[in-house]
């Protein structure tokens, strides 16, 4: 693995947010109708908000698939201290951006702190453990989804925000299904922009309680699932 990412160019979204474009694979990292509102409607709200009622009196272990911009991460951040709750954030990344891109990366909301925070994220080195006060841990993993081996029942939350099934459609067999949901704990929650009929007959088919809620602006669907 490198830092393969001359492919990859910041544009900016339509609700003023930036959003990557990755050339080879003809994919953005976010729904070009909105990053900003894609990563707090999805994540935020239908993920980390719902895992924060549902254990409310832990700290709760978050596992991403695709560190990307960070915009989800520092999303997690913002909201950990909002709620005064202990969050571990662990995120998969092997192809990590490089820093000219992660200047190019431009939130309106964001302010002059938790760009300094956001700014951070990226410069912190792979693989180490981070406290950013004490409400948020944050450890980016250098490793792809395929080769990752996660302790079972370790996460409270999945954000399994991989590139598009028909782009990567390797990540989202079956088998690697299997490998987040058995990291799961019981009644954790997966969350995806994804709104896919395999997808959810495959949770379906793993255990999971599956619902189909209403996507965010400009998108029909997205896929929560529970952990019985
Ligand atoms: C849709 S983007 C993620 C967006 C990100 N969560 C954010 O907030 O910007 C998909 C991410 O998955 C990463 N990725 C690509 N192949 C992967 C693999 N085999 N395992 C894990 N992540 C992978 C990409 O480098 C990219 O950062």
């Amino acid at each position: 693995m490198d830092k393969n990412t001359e492919n990859i160019k910041q544009f900016i979204t339509e609700d003023g947010s930036s959003s990557l474009y990755n050339e080879h694979l003809r994919e953005s990292y976010h729904s070009t109708h909105g990053a900003w509102q894609e990563s707090v409607y999805v994540y935020i709200e239908r993920g980390l908000q719902k895992a924060f009622e549902k254990f409310d009196d832990e700290e709760i272990r978050v596992f991403e698939v695709g560190f990307g911009t960070g915009l989800n991460a520092l999303l997690s951040l913002i909201e950990a201290r909002n709620n005064s709750r202990k969050v571990l954030f662990d995120s998969l990344e092997p192809f990590p951006i490089i820093s000219d891109l992660v200047k190019q990366l431009h939130f309106p909301k964001l302010d002059e702190e938790q760009r300094t925070l956001f700014t951070h994220m990226h410069a912190q080195p792979m693989d180490s453990s981070f406290n950013y006060g004490p409400f948020f841990s944050l450890e980016k993993k250098y490793l792809k989804l395929e080769d990752f081996q996660a302790s079972k029942g370790n996460y409270h939350v999945i954000y399994f925000d991989a590139f598009a099934p028909s782009k990567q459609p390797e990540l989202w067999e079956k088998e690697m299904l299997q490998k987040v949901v058995d990291a799961l704990a019981r009644g954790g929650v997966f969350v995806t922009y994804s709104a896919k009929g395999q997808l959810k007959r495959d949770l379906a088919s793993l255990g999971m309680t599956v619902e189909s809620l209403s996507g965010p602006p400009g998108k029909m669907e997205m896929v929560r699932a529970m952990k019985l």
